[in-house]
């Protein structure tokens, strides 16, 4: 079933700390490299009234609503951030934000194959775009790479039970067989603990599908070397291989000289490309959690770039 039409297509997470963190931004130009229902945009635009933004979302669904007109909207996937704005000849910008992983609209349209509660095709791409499909990856891929990507994206302890029962019950038809296949796999015992048994699976096979983790680092790399002295990348992650990703890739451009403390003058010549708004990530307020559960697990980190 298409979603339900009085269903908003995505709840923003954690808004109001988002708005503070871009205070730097008015008159400039910010890229929302996860533009999805536009929620963070809309109250970006609302609290800066001279921002402009430069919108990606490589989902058709989120280029087929009427956008505010500040926005200039682009279907791509965020690591062609850097030609984009070759194409739109802007060669730095003033803002950066990231709200990772798939949209409300996306989870809740069965079709999309992205839920592991609701019966649909095994699709998962975000887009069209995508590299791989979850049907090509679930019947077609060696139990060797299955079990590697379950275990590498879903962190999934029995990834080799799991890998081993997807291969023994191919074909695989639909989401709700995957589900069912993934929860059979999985001992009783533990079943019963952590959420859905097939929770996991989902999430590292639709990693695979859209190849998320390569798209972050090289999206984040293209970012932080757009942004002018001064401007700001926001990111809020979802889960802890995308939130290590952010945090690596913040840490080593904070980073000043390298030299060993023995050496009597700096000879790395390095000097920190950013500074670090938050040490520690900013999570929801338990409010928040409550009035919107898909927040729980958001984790927002903060960098400024520094004048070179
Ligand atoms: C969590 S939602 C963003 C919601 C948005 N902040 C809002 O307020 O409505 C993530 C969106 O990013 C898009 N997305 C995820 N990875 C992407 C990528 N590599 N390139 C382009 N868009 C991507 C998804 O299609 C989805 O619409």
């Amino acid at each position: 079933m298409d979603q339900d039409p009085k269903r908003k297509y995505h709840e923003p997470v954690m808004t109001r700390e988002i708005v503070e963190l871009f205070e730097t931004v008015d008159g400039g130009v910010l890229v929302d490299a996860t533009y999805g229902g536009g929620g963070h945009s809309r109250a970006l635009l609302s609290a800066y009234p001279d921002l402009d933004i430069i919108g990606i979302d490589r989902d058709t669904a989120a280029l087929a609503r009427p956008t505010p007109d500040r926005v200039r909207l682009h279907q791509r996937a965020f690591s062609e951030l850097g030609e984009l704005l070759d194409e739109l000849a802007v060669e730095s910008i003033d803002g950066a934000l990231f709200d990772l992983g798939v949209s409300g609209h996306q989870l809740d349209t069965a079709e999309r194959g992205f839920s592991y509660r609701d019966p649909g095709p095994l699709d998962m791409r975000m887009g069209p775009n995508a590299p791989h499909s979850a049907a090509e990856i679930v019947n077609e891929w060696s139990q060797d790479d299955l079990r590697r990507i379950i275990s590498k994206y879903g962190e999934e302890r029995f990834a080799g039970r799991v890998a081993a029962a997807i291969v023994a019950n191919r074909p695989i038809a639909d989401t709700a067989q995957l589900a069912e296949v993934t929860r059979n796999a999985i001992p009783a015992a533990t079943r019963r603990t952590g959420g859905h048994p097939a929770r996991r699976t989902f999430q590292a096979i639709r990693i695979a599908v859209n190849d998320e983790l390569a798209e972050i680092q090289a999206a984040l790399e293209t970012a932080l070397d757009r942004l002018a002295p001064g401007g700001r990348c926001v990111v809020i992650s979802y889960h802890s291989l995308e939130d290590r990703i952010v945090k690596r890739t913040f840490a080593e451009l904070a980073q000043g000289c390298i030299c060993p403390p023995e050496i009597p003058e700096c000879r790395c010549d390095r000097t920190p490309e950013i500074r670090l708004l938050t040490r520690k990530p900013i999570g929801p307020t338990p409010a928040e959690v409550e009035a919107n559960p898909r927040a729980r697990s958001a984790k927002v980190r903060a960098a400024e770039k520094v004048a070179a």
